[in-house]
């Protein structure tokens, strides 16, 4: 039996990285390769029999003047289709979570149509405008939606103050 494996992404997974978010443009926005290998040290991935089945990343939100409520935002997670459902996706996040509490956050926040795959893993929604600095970078420059606020994706966070 060929193990699975969660693990921080390498140069080498860039191109296969790529083509996971680009399976699916309706959830993700798109990353140019170039941008992920720039990150590959803000992604993981999972393998399964040597091919990149899974991936996540996460990015730092801009703060002014010096860190006083820093906030991270996972982004990018997908999981092959045919390969869901195994805790993946979860295990994903998870790690993710890990390597993003050892930078001490305030908040770690998710833009998701699947609200409930995050509920599971302890975020809560909260009003996108809570999050103007991720609208005014992100969703700013969508070409999907008139206004952040008739976007269909839901704005969940994970508190993680003093869990150093
Ligand atoms: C969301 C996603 C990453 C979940 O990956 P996964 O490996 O199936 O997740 P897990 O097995 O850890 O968790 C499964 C749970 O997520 C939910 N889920 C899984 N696939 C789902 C799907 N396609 N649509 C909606 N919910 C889904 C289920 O409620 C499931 O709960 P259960 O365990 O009670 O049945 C995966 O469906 C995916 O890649 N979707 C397309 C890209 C996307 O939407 N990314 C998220 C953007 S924020």
């Amino acid at each position: 039996m060929t193990e699975r494996l969660i693990r921080n992404a390498g140069f080498e997974d860039a191109g296969a990285i790529f083509a996971l978010v680009k399976e699916h443009p309706d959830e993700l926005l798109p990353r140019p390769i170039s941008d992920i290998v720039q990150n590959i040290d803000r992604f993981i991935v999972a393998e399964d029999a040597s091919e990149i089945v899974g991936t996540v990343s996460w990015q730092i939100l801009p703060e002014i003047g010096l860190a006083s409520s820093p906030y991270i935002e996972i982004k990018s997670l997908a999981v092959k289709e045919g390969v869901r459902g195994q805790d993946i996706g979860s295990d994903l996040v998870l790690q993710a979570i890990e390597r993003i509490r050892g930078l001490h956050p305030e908040r770690i926040v998710a833009l998701t149509f699947h609200s409930d795959f995050f509920a599971k893993l302890g975020f809560v929604e909260v009003p996108k405008q809570e999050l103007m600095h991720k609208i005014y970078m992100g969703c700013v420059n969508c070409a999907k939606y008139d206004s952040p606020f008739t976007c269909p994706e839901i704005a969940m966070v994970l508190d993680a103050k003093g869990k150093k």
